[in-house]
């Protein structure tokens, strides 16, 4: 059986005993699934994977993301389409130099954010695997967005009740200053609603629902909603909060993105290859919809 070791009271465990390299038994897949349901980080020590076995196991969760790296033409995708290149090495697996489109947009991972928020379905998990790290730096933090919820006075529980954000690529992108995407880019980055408090249908919890990519709010004058966002993302990223990640080579990594926020920290990147391989898990319908919101198409 499946051991779990809570790292946090109920934000992060370690999950041992378990190969998932290997076909899963339908009671090893409950008990991650349980575990799953408390703890919105888990971290699976020592998993020998594959890009195959990576992806194999992921399936069990739910339907796969592509990567949007694929939009892209001139782009040549060094992985599966449904794992998401979160390394710093071309398809030469060679270091990408410091000017590289690529490592340019991939720096857009070190604001905090929900993986695909951007679409209009987005992910439910991500399950990062850690091929290759750096001796030092490198790490990556989550944030807890069930509790930042609960911790928020019942005043602002109601102003937020019923919002809805527009969340894009671009706009987290634009953070950064980087704005290079080609018209299929910009077509598929339009801005999509999500709630900004949703309810877990598992466990029941409530949670915040934000991320870099968020950037208005329907309803609300744009410079109210960016202090609004500006003020939830800083409230949720406090450090009690947040369970900051020091991996190790073949540590797997599954977060719910359905509550939490993450981001990667700064490493040498011309110096040290950092290679990890994502595969995320769509979720199973728009935020909106579930929190039973009719939204006006825009
Ligand atoms: C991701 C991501 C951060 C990191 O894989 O979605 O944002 O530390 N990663 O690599
Ligand atoms: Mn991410």
């Amino acid at each position: 059986m499946v051991t779990v070791q809570p790292i946090t009271p109920d934000f992060a465990a370690e999950v041992g005993d378990v190969d998932l390299g290997k076909p899963l038994s339908p009671d090893d897949l409950t008990a991650v699934r349980e575990a799953f349901t408390k703890f919105a980080v888990l971290v699976f020590p020592d998993q020998g994977f594959d890009d195959d076995s990576q992806l194999a196991f992921a399936r069990h969760f739910g339907p796969l993301e592509t990567t949007v790296f694929k939009l892209r033409k001139e782009n040549k995708l060094r992985l599966h389409e449904n794992l998401a290149d979160v390394s710093n090495l071309g398809n030469d697996d060679k270091i990408l130099e410091t000017n590289d489109r690529l490592r340019l947009y991939n720096l857009g991972n070190r604001l905090w954010h929900t993986d695909s928020s951007f679409k209009r379905i987005p992910a439910y998990c991500s399950m990062l695997h850690a091929r290759s790290i750096p001796p030092i730096g490198g790490q990556t933090e989550f944030a807890d967005l069930r509790a930042a919820y609960d911790a928020l006075s019942e005043e602002t529980k109601r102003r937020i009740t019923g919002l809805v954000a527009e969340h894009s690529l671009m706009t987290s992108r634009a953070r950064l200053g980087f704005s290079d995407f080609d018209e299929t880019e910009r077509k598929a980055f339009d801005p999509v609603p999500q709630v900004l408090a949703r309810r877990l249908p598992d466990s029941g919890r409530m949670s915040l629902y934000l991320a870099s990519h968020a950037g208005a709010i329907r309803g609300m004058p744009q410079a109210e909603a960016e202090a609004l966002l500006k003020e939830l993302i800083e409230h949720s990223t406090q450090r009690r909060f947040v369970y900051s990640h020091r991996w190790r080579v073949r540590d797997l990594v599954i977060w719910d993105d359905r509550c939490t926020m993450h981001r990667g920290m700064e490493f040498d990147d011309q110096r040290y290859k950092r290679d990890m391989r994502r595969a995320t898990v769509s979720d199973v319908a728009p935020t909106c919809e579930q929190m039973g919101l009719a939204v006006a198409a825009e």
